[in-house]
């Protein structure tokens, strides 16, 4: 098949989170299952264009966006060493000198004109898929156009895929100041007038009118199929109840491997585990922490926001301290109480506390070095920092939802089984209660090396997602012409 995905991130060029990760990965392994498969994005200015080689492709175009021409321009790269990847260049709507990827002040024209780039480029390359794969808001508007579409245009026979990563985040306007009756039904074709594009809601147009309709784990599609933890999604995902699926993540283990993993000042594995600890100690030394291997060391590293739970973590805080424990936390946030709450703790705690922005080099010795990962998400569409910290060694302690609740199961210590600590409750007893059994197993230290073999030996590779994705390619080819077809709920 021929496939193209579309997304607002594709690690190395640009992330802000897992969407990125995957979209590095994914891709990949669906090539690597014999099919034609392409990328495309917009060339932020943030993307260092020094680093990463970008050959032209076409000529100078001229878009039309609400009735305004605008000149554009394609360029591509390679991914991975084997996936091509193309980019919208565009001076007006993703300015070389802007440093941040996403800008809520811009509001969404930047990603309409994205959208509606799409049949340019497809013009361009003088190539028609036979799927397009859009994955979260960004290119939500694809499937709505498509369908839309006279039966004679050349892009009409194109079936679709929308993926949700994140149900909270449907557009780059912000959708929750908009007074409800004036909110976007995901009805009919897109506005046109400039004037309304920011009340375009791009998430439920891509759900309303794609094909098939996925997330990124089973837990969290039986989440977003109740009204309450469904972001206002409910209404448009409940009639799709037939087309949406889940299908979880996968690592990319040449990547994150404690043994190849480049970041680490010392590479590990199940056969020299003991090593694991200097990393410890490289973590301590690293963030001026007491060095100290007696000492437990719950890390963080994630986007730091409300759907990471780090308000149960601020409401236990004290306790915490308490225990004696060192707490790490590495990760970039856009709150800035969240981010003075933990630069005042860092100083009152400075033994005990270490606070960083994120970096690859830290997020990897972070999942190396701690000896628990938290992970007390409100939500969590899949997550990955729960598989990475099992294949480091690193136990997780995780609240049941979503990915994490497809992944992480509690342990047990009475049959020794489980692989990870888990809770249920969305408050901060809860979250110690967790904590306090993962305490008190580390503490007894056979049992707890015995947990960290387990974990290090699970795999959640991407082979299999990559196969299910490509059912579902099938699947929604023959939906787009009115086919029967059939995948089972369980698979
Ligand atoms: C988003 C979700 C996360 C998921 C990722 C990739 O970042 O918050 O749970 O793993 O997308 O699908």
């Amino acid at each position: 098949m021929n496939i193209l995905m579309i997304a607002g991130e594709v690690a190395p060029y640009a992330k802000t989170g897992g969407l990125g990760e995957v979209m590095a990965a994914l891709p990949k392994a669906v090539h690597r299952l014999g099919h034609d498969v392409r990328v495309y994005m917009p060339l932020y200015g943030a993307i260092d264009r020094q680093k990463l080689a970008f050959v032209p492709i076409g000529k100078t175009l001229q878009l039309n966006v609400g009735g305004e021409r605008t000149p554009i321009n394609f360029s591509a790269s390679i991914l991975a060493q084997e996936v091509p990847i193309y980019f919208l260049e565009s001076e007006k709507y993703f300015p070389p000198d802007k440093a941040t990827i996403y800008d809520p002040k811009s509001g969404n024209l930047p990603f309409y004109a994205f959208n509606l780039s799409v049949f340019r480029l497809l013009e361009t390359l003088d190539w028609v898929p036979d799927i397009i794969h859009v994955h979260d808001w960004h290119a939500g508007l694809i499937p709505n156009i498509i369908k839309n579409l006279p039966v004679n245009s050349p892009f009409a026979g194109i079936a679709t895929v929308e993926t949700i990563h994140n149900s909270a985040y449907q557009s780059l306007a912000n959708q929750w100041k908009i007074p409800d009756e004036e909110r976007d039904t995901g009805k009919g074709l897109p506005p046109t007038e400039l004037a309304k594009v920011n009340y375009i809601n791009f998430l439920k147009r891509g759900i309303a009118n794609a094909d098939i309709v996925t997330t990124v784990s089973e837990q969290y599609a039986k989440d977003l199929l109740i009204p309450a933890t469904s972001h206002g999604l409910y209404d448009v995902l409940k009639p799709r109840a037939r087309t949406f699926f889940g299908i979880r993540n996968g690592v990319d283990y040449r990547q994150w491997n404690p043994m190849f993993d480049e970041h680490l000042p010392v590479n590990y594995d199940i056969e020299i585990l003991h090593r694991k600890y200097d990393n410890k100690r490289a973590l301590q030394h690293r963030l001026k922490l007491p060095i100290d291997d007696q000492i437990p060391i719950l890390g963080m590293n994630s986007r730091i926001t409300e759907q990471k739970g780090f308000s149960l973590v601020f409401e236990i805080f004290e306790r915490l301290m308490k225990k004696g424990v060192q707490l790490v936390v590495v990760g970039d946030s856009t709150s800035e109480p969240y981010k003075r709450f933990l630069t005042e703790k860092m100083k009152q705690y400075p033994g005990q506390v270490a606070y960083r922005a994120y970096s690859e080099e830290l997020g990897s010795l972070v999942y190396a070095g701690s000896d628990i990962f938290m992970m007390p998400s409100l939500f969590e569409p899949m997550g990955v920092g729960q598989l990475y910290s099992l294949r480091y060694g690193t136990i997780p302690v995780v609240r049941r939802t979503g990915g994490l609740a497809d992944t992480i199961s509690d342990y047990n210590q009475h049959n020794r089984t489980g692989n990870g600590f888990v809770f249920d409750e969305y408050t901060g007893d809860a979250l110690a209660e967790a904590l306090d059994r993962a305490l008190e197993l580390w503490d007894q230290k056979a049992l707890w090396w015995n947990l960290m073999v387990r974990a290090m030996a699970l795999s959640y590779s991407w082979e299999i997602p990559a196969k299910k994705y490509v059912r579902i390619y099938r699947a929604a080819i023959k939906e787009h012409c009115g086919a029967a077809w059939a995948i089972p709920k369980k698979w």
